[in-house]
């Protein structure tokens, strides 16, 4: 059973100022719901019940945003726009949420290590938020779930990019074991396009077992001297194998200013004008 999730949510959204200068980059709303809320409801969908955020100094609009607020439910309450709340309300409803502070910046890896405590000795989800993911039938962390209860392995999410935008993401090489799954067998943070073993990218969604914590704390920093989850991977994936799986569905980067504004049209106009 995979039942937690964390959400490394201390990052400080540069490419966003001065949007993100007050409020957290994954408060940004796509249409009417901030980012965060998205990537919630999808762990939701996956069975998740137990939200652990990794934030940061300034990130307290989230904890916030997932929890009452009694003078405004107050004003609205009874009236029509009550309904406005009911998808949060839900969410709230499902999932207990905890906070635990990465107090410096030293990569995704370290992020992750952080929620030792919280995760315990499971397998647990990660979602980076920026990443938006759609598909209408399953979403994509509970198509990974589904994968893990038959292979028992960290997975993680790719897709293909651009050769000319690997130097964004981590990058994996594999052998095809089924359709769109592939066994690990090398692991790459942000290379150049030159030294890029392929264009399979990781996006920001895994599933990961426990002893990923060990393999952690016994990874020396990587790529702009952090702690990279992409490092620590591959250890594992050296181990015990690790998945790479090419999720159905569609990846938003709202990290980046045409991904939200991609996201943005999408959801508008697919998502948000259909539900009327
Ligand atoms: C992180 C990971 C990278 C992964 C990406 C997905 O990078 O380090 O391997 O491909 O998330 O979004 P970041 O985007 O945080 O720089």
């Amino acid at each position: 059973m995979v039942t937690k999730c964390l959400f490394p949510v201390a990052g400080y959204g540069t490419r966003f100022l001065p949007a993100t200068k007050a409020i957290p980059k994954e408060m940004l709303p796509v249409v009417d719901k901030p980012l965060v809320q998205y990537g919630v409801e999808e762990a939701v969908e996956a069975g998740i019940s137990d939200i652990v955020f990794v934030t940061g100094r300034g990130k307290s609009a989230i904890e916030n945003h997932f929890d009452r607020n009694y003078e405004l439910e107050d004003q609205i309450q009874g009236t029509s726009k009550e309904e406005y709340l009911n998808g949060i309300r839900a969410v709230m409803e499902a999932c207990s949420f905890s906070y635990t502070r990465q107090v410096e910046m030293k990569g995704l890896g370290h992020a992750i290590l952080k929620g030792k405590s919280q995760v315990g000795n499971e397998p647990f989800g990660v979602i980076l938020a920026d990443d938006l993911c759609y598909n209408q039938d399953l979403a994509v962390l509970a198509q990974m779930v589904e994968l893990h209860k038959k292979h028992q392995c960290s997975i993680v999410a790719i897709e293909e990019v651009p050769l000319d935008q690997t130097e964004k993401y981590g990058v994996i090489a594999g052998e095809q074991i089924e359709e769109g799954l592939y066994r690990i067998t090398d692991m790459v943070e942000k290379p150049k396009p030159e030294d890029a073993p392929t264009n399979l990218a990781i996006i920001g969604r895994y599933l990961l077992t426990p002893d990923i914590f060990e393999i952690i704390e016994n990874t020396p920093p990587g790529k702009n001297n952090e702690i990279q989850i992409t490092d620590a991977l591959l250890t594992q994936a050296k181990g015990n194998g690790v998945l790479a799986y090419k999720f159905s569905g569609k990846r938003f980067d709202c990290g980046s200013m045409d991904g939200f504004v991609d996201a943005t049209n999408f959801y508008y106009n697919e998502v948000y004008k259909s539900q009327g």
